[in-house]
């Protein structure tokens, strides 16, 4: 038992986060906050926020933001203080080892996996749906089979093209007098695209992490500058009637419309906000790791919620939110800005593209991060914390988790991992949040470049968030997680507690 909860002791980390070992220190407080936007703004912006508005709350989809944004605020402080004060590339996971125990630490590791390495993969088949849709749009068609996950039924509907098969479109067709069994069907083999991007950035990742940021910056910068300018367009054409009323009324089952549609919105939308946490995984590539993480974390936390309030102001207020139950819910905005705006459409399909290549780069190149602190403390086998010697990365994590990815991108039904993403991500930053309060407790000497405002009352109230946001989420997403925790908890019994170097 006693194994079970060692702790690692701080001076041990302290001095393992001044060594590089093997890591290139290159970035510096921009280049972690352009990481964090980077890794942050995606599909949730470009897909979810219109399902989220148009099924539960209308458009008080804003006030969901704001919530789920408050949320992640109090964990990004907890987040921040951890990162200043033990810059060890582990993240929640070195956090949970300085101050809950081996066991509890191995248990988040293995739950970033969800948050890491199967969030890329689902954004991967994301961007796969943009890139098919802007290449159509300029007459290049890639076979409809090669772009969803095996087995995956696909319909053709005139004007529009192969979409998978949902009873909720069935319904909404027929709604029109379209009805799908009269039209062609297919059954997919495999999504390539989605592959082509994960391999594509696995490439990347492996050349280097100054190659990664630069590639990073620019798609932050075409994502964030277009986002800017369908705001700046988008609030000349906004009508206060979509706005009205602003809480569409209750329609008697909890989670549509009214304050529970508010709350499940806001459960919903917490995937838009996944990813600020990954700068502290580039603490060992940072050159002032203690002054720059938090402002990487903080600030780009700051600057995505900014951005996402306003956006969902905009798209509410040009278009009826009940129109914007689509995956592509800023087209449907930029199209209701009348036909003078159409060149807007394929820009905001570039946004799309870029926004969701840069959030699959930065959660590939924190995954293996992870798996390299993992490694080091001898939870992993040795081949995960190996470095290129003349790349400077961790590339065999890198090619371990790049394969990986490469495989689910490519067989991987979306919609059921979308969730499985947010509640593994969840249970991370309620334990973050808790581990600020016991070190608080147990090590009030270390130093804190970075301290988490009103401790212990800040700390406490964003686990039980992150806690009632985990409750809100569907029984069968409870037990795909319990499933993937025992997974680990058995490699735990099998491999890491005769491996751990702590006790050696
Ligand atoms: N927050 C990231 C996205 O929305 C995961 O794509």
């Amino acid at each position: 038992m006693s194994k079970l909860f060692a702790t690692k002791p701080i001076s041990q980390l302290l001095s393992e986060s001044k060594s590089d070992q093997g890591l290139r220190r290159t970035l510096s407080a921009t280049n972690l906050t352009t990481l964090g936007v980077g890794a942050v703004i995606g599909a949730g912006i470009f897909v979810l926020t219109g399902q989220a508005a148009a099924q539960y709350a209308g458009p008080a989809i804003v006030i969901s933001f704001l919530i789920s944004g408050f949320a992640c605020l109090l964990a990004g402080l907890c987040y921040a203080e951890f990162a200043s004060m033990i810059p060890i590339s582990g993240s929640a996971y070195t956090y949970a080892y300085a101050t809950m125990g081996e066991f509890i630490a191995w248990i988040i590791g293995w739950d970033l996996i969800l948050e890491y390495l199967f969030a890329a993969s689902t954004v991967a088949v994301g961007w796969s749906g943009y890139v098919v849709s802007f290449l159509k749009d300029f007459g290049i068609f890639i076979p409809a089979q090669f772009t969803a996950a095996f087995g995956t039924v696909l319909v053709d509907i005139p004007q529009i093209g192969w979409k998978t098969l949902t009873p909720e479109l069935t319904k909404n067709l027929a709604d029109s007098g379209i009805f799908t069994e009269n039209l062609p069907h297919l059954s997919a083999i495999l999504n390539l695209p989605a592959m082509f991007i994960v391999a594509a950035v696995t490439i990347l990742l492996l050349v280097g992490i100054r190659e990664s940021t630069r590639f990073n910056n620019l798609m932050v910068i075409i994502k964030v500058s277009i986002i800017l300018l369908f705001i700046a367009i988008g609030a000349f054409f906004v009508t206060k009637a979509n706005w009205h009323p602003f809480i569409p009324e209750n329609t008697g089952e909890w989670g549509h419309y009214g304050w529970s549609g508010i709350f499940r919105g806001a459960a919903v939308i917490f995937f838009a906000y996944i990813g600020f946490d990954a700068v502290s995984t580039a603490a060992q590539e940072s050159k002032n790791p203690q002054r720059d993480l938090p402002i990487g974390i903080l600030g780009s936390l700051g600057i995505s919620t900014v951005l996402y309030i306003l956006m969902a102001i905009v798209l509410t207020g040009i278009v009826s939110y009940s129109f914007l139950n689509v995956s592509d819910p800023i087209a449907v905005g930029v199209d209701a800005m009348g036909k003078g705006l159409f060149w807007l459409r394929p820009i905001i399909k570039i946004a799309a593209i870029a926004g969701l290549s840069s959030v699959i780069l930065v959660l590939l190149m924190g995954q293996p991060r992870i798996f390299f602190a993992m490694s080091k403390d001898g939870l992993l086998p040795p081949i995960f914390s190996k470095v290129h010697p003349r790349f400077k990365t961790p590339f065999a994590s890198t090619i371990i988790t790049g394969s990986v990815a490469f495989v689910l991108a490519g067989v991987l039904p979306i919609n059921i991992l979308g969730e499985l993403v947010s509640i593994g991500t969840l249970l991370a930053f309620a334990i973050v949040c808790v581990g600020i309060v016991i070190l608080r407790v147990k090590r009030p000497d270390i130093k804190r470049t970075f301290k988490t405002p009103f401790s212990p009352f800040v700390p406490l109230l964003g686990a039980g968030i992150c806690v009632l946001q985990m409750l809100s989420l569907p029984l069968d997403t409870w037990l795909r997680l319990i499933v993937w925790m025992a997974l680990g908890i058995a490699i735990y019994f099998a491999y890491g507690i005769r491996k751990s170097k702590l006790r050696q």
